[in-house]
């Protein structure tokens, strides 16, 4: 991605492989260009675009466009009414972010773990997590794979509880033959660069009723009612409003999603080619009939006793960019202080965070970096 770096093996320069890269064409540039010369900047017609086309995308009634990921999940959470006091059954294998917004509004996290197959939270897990105290279940699309929404549903119901979906990993992916954001638990999509669409910064929730779309833009506009009046605040609001830039990228890209998801899974596809049957890697869980995933990052886990450190070291002198994806969230600095939370707690999240690595992957990643890819790996682990 960035520049030239490392000697291949002939001592000739290699062009670096980064872990990601946006897909930006004319077509971004000219609907930035259009929002930049009508002097629209912000809460201007791009905003009402974008969410109209994401909402027709993902198949639901109403979308509202944030400011991050983050943004949406700390609205989500609002919107389930949770409070201090509350408890939310989540999963530890996540971005920090998914398990930080409950704690936005003095509520707390109880982490269930992971089931090593899907690496989305087990319902058993969750179950046995839910005390009086517990609002919400937050569900995570780890690297795009559905999470078992059917179960979950079914447990919510049963306990009375909120459901939140946390599917910033996971645009265009698909439940039971459905896309993720239409089943009707608000679902919270996040647009940074790395993700399968960007606008920059940027996120956005997927609702089903107008009510809730109006509370989310209300609250991601510092409380403001829809009197109009700009200094009348009805309820605690945040600044957590997408600017029209990021929203004019963002339709561009909503635009093309088809095929940057269409690119994205034929990247994957070369990749289980080139990487299926090389011993001490094990390849994402490949689509059944109820989960569709949307291709995001491709994360491999390595045999137990592999350095990965070392593997890391190796691809890096090869100019081949790698990260250890995910730490688990209890074993976070902030995490372990404030809750003494410690090894040993999610087994199966810990495991896992021990042993995967994330691969350079993007819609334009070409097949002869992925070839270098597989060979740096191979060659790494002998
Ligand atoms: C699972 C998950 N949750 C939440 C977020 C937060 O999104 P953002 O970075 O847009 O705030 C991300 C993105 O990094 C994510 O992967």
């Amino acid at each position: 991605m960035a520049g030239i770096r490392g000697q291949g093996p002939g001592g000739i320069l290699t062009a670096e492989i980064g872990l990601s890269a946006p897909w930006l064409e004319e077509r971004e540039e000219e609907l930035v260009l259009e929002t930049l010369r009508s002097g629209r900047l912000s809460l201007g017609p791009m905003i009402d675009r974008f969410e109209v086309a994401l909402a027709q995308r993902v198949g639901a009634p109403y979308v509202a466009a944030v400011s991050s990921g983050t943004a949406g999940l700390h609205l989500a959470v609002r919107l389930a009414g949770v409070g201090e006091g509350d408890e939310v059954v989540t999963t530890p294998f996540s971005f920090v972010a998914s398990a930080n917004c409950v704690l936005y509004e003095s509520a707390t996290p109880v982490f269930a773990d992971i089931d090593p197959r899907t690496l989305n939270l087990d319902p058993g897990a969750v179950e046995a997590a839910i005390t009086p105290r517990t609002k919400a279940i937050l569900a995570v699309d780890i690297f795009g794979y559905p999470a078992e929404y059917s179960e979950l549903e079914a447990i919510a119901e049963r306990h009375g509880l909120a459901l939140i979906e946390d599917a910033c990993e996971a645009l265009g992916s698909e439940y039971q033959g459905q896309p993720i954001g239409s089943r009707g638990a608000p679902a919270v999509f996040a647009f940074y660069p790395n993700k399968q669409m960007t606008t920059g910064e940027g996120g956005a929730l997927a609702v089903q009723t107008e009510e809730e779309w109006g509370l989310l833009k209300s609250l991601s506009n510092q409380g403001r009612s829809d009197s109009g009046e700009w200094l009348t605040h009805s309820s605690l609001g945040y600044n957590y409003r997408l600017d029209d830039l990021s929203a004019a990228l963002g339709l561009a890209q909503v635009e093309k999603l088809d095929r940057i998801l269409e690119r994205r899974a034929q990247v994957a596809a070369r990749y289980a080619e080139l990487l299926g049957g090389m011993d001490g890697v094990e390849l994402p869980l490949p689509d059944d009939a109820e989960h569709e995933r949307s291709w995001f990052v491709y994360v491999v886990r390595l045999a137990d006793g592999i350095d990965r450190n070392g593997v890391m070291a190796k691809l890096a002198d090869k100019g081949i960019a790698s990260k250890p994806y995910l730490p688990s969230i209890h074993l976070q600095p902030y995490w372990r202080e404030r809750f003494g939370t410690k090894e040993g707690m999610f087994p199966v999240s810990e495991d896992t965070s021990r042993r995967s690595l994330a691969l350079p992957f993007h819609t334009r990643l070409e097949s002869a970096d992925q070839e270098r890819v597989a060979e740096a790996l191979a060659s790494s682990l002998r």
